[in-house]
């Protein structure tokens, strides 16, 4: 059997999943209700920015491997397995609001016939949330539709996605019949990635424990930091010291200003709420949480004392996005860093290689001050603050950098250049999580 897939969601995870499937060499369908996202895919351009996606997109869509409709009943028609990538923003109450994957199962149920379908949750949801897909569907769907509701969360990284999802360190679906266990086995047999089956509830939950456990890792190092900082030791040595420790691992020790993007803050928050829900203190996420918050906090502060005052002076700002490789601003320390900044009378001058008109929509042009590359945002700065550690940034014209300051200080909220070089440079520079 060829197996066929739909996607419903063409956002980060979706389009990046289906380019990926389409590159294994399966027909995929992806489908999204927003059809001026459709319209811009059909027109062969992409409506987000990740390296290598726009390609991948091409190669496949001019393989007629991946085509993209609006219409949820063609992808189920179309389908083997269905995989539902839709947004699971944060709902009011801290938990995650799960209106969008609700309306498209029940769209997909209508849709379903005797043909048996894998209905698979990619979304990160809440724990439960598939046995309740499970009586949605059978509510909605025809008394002979046979399908079954599947957890195959996704673990992509957004700047490193094609990468993370053709060769992730594994492969989680939560399942309940071997049918789908047959069918989920054959469709990533060629990922060459360990398969870990298991039930449908830890299958859920694993996502959220490790995207919460990647953020704790997170704020353990900048708590670490604000020791060092205090204390003279060097965050730097302390993480490459710890995480030599295989028991420790020295990924996600970098200290800095702490996590942003869609995932982390939003699965972070959900995973509280979910606990709470059934029951159990999550203190320890609490302070994860909090940490990461007073980690913007402390940037500013840092800022503020080195220019003894920020009214009226002009910051340079280096970096929007929540990290490099992304036009992606969402939950980005820039937006609290900048405002703050703001709050606080100075004037921001601020520069991204790609995430400028994401950044626009959140804070108009007007409140900062865009420019068009380093050198426009640094000249007659009296500070430079970095927040995204772009290669780009990594290369600057330090000497023509020094040149056009106003003040030569640099404030690196991502500890990309060495203290020493940057002082023989004639820099006052500061880091995070050392002297
Ligand atoms: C995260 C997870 O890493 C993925 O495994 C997961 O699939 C994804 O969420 C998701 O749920 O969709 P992503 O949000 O793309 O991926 O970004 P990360 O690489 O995890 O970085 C998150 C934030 O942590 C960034 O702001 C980054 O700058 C920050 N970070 C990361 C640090 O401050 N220090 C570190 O050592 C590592």
């Amino acid at each position: 059997m060829k197996i066929n897939i739909g996607i419903i969601g063409c956002g980060y995870v979706g389009l990046v999943t289906a380019a990926c499937f389409a590159e294994r060499g399966y027909k995929v369908l992806g489908v999204d209700s927003d059809a001026g996202k459709i319209k811009t895919l059909l027109s062969g351009h992409l409506p987000i920015y990740e390296p290598g996606l726009a390609e991948l997109v091409k190669r496949n869509q001019s393989r007629k491997r991946l085509v993209f409709s609006t219409d949820i009943g063609q992808a189920v028609r179309f389908a083997d397995v269905i995989f539902i990538a839709v947004g699971t923003p944060l709902g009011d109450n801290g938990g995650a609001d799960l209106s969008q994957v609700k309306r498209v199962a029940r769209e997909v149920a209508k849709n379903l016939s005797s043909r048996y379908k894998i209905i698979a949750e990619k979304s990160t949801v809440p724990v439960g949330t598939a046995e309740q897909l499970k009586t949605t569907i059978r509510k909605y769907a025809p008394a002979r539709a046979e399908f079954d509701v599947i957890s195959n969360p996704e673990f992509l990284q957004e700047g490193r996605a094609i990468k993370t999802t053709l060769y992730p360190d594994r492969i989680v679906v939560g399942l309940e019949t071997k049918r789908a266990e047959g069918v989920m086995r054959k469709l990533y047999a060629s990922f060459k990635a360990p398969i870990l089956i298991t039930d449908l509830e830890s299958a859920e939950l694993i996502k959220h424990a490790a995207n919460s456990f990647l953020a704790m890792k997170i704020s353990y190092i900048n708590a670490i930091a604000q020791i060092c900082e205090k204390s003279g030791a060097d965050v730097r040595k302390v993480a490459y010291g710890i995480g030599l420790d295989k028991r420790i691992g020295r990924e996600f020790l970098r200290a800095g200003i702490g996590y942003g993007g869609f995932c982390l803050p939003k699965d972070v928050s959900a995973f509280v709420h979910i606990a709470e829900k059934l029951g159990c203190k999550f203190d320890l996420l609490k302070a994860v949480q909090s940490i990461n918050r007073d980690q913007r906090q402390h940037f500013i502060r840092k800022i503020e004392k080195a220019c003894g005052s920020v009214k009226h002076k002009k910051i340079a700002v280096l970096g929007l996005s929540f990290k490099p490789d992304t036009d992606d601003i969402r939950e980005s320390p820039a937006f609290d860093i900048i405002r703050g900044l703001i709050r606080k009378g100075a004037i921001v001058a601020a520069y991204d290689p790609k995430a400028i008109n994401n950044m626009k929509k959140i804070l108009p042009a007007g409140k900062v001050h865009y420019v068009g590359n380093s050198y426009q945002a640094a000249s007659g700065a009296d500070c430079l603050a970095i927040i995204t550690e772009w290669d780009e940034f990594k290369n600057l014209d330090l000497k023509r950098i020094k040149r056009i300051m106003k003040t030569p200080l640099v404030v690196d909220g991502r500890n990309m250049f060495d203290p020493q070089m940057m002082e023989k440079q004639g820099f006052n520079y500061l880091g995070i999580g050392f002297k």
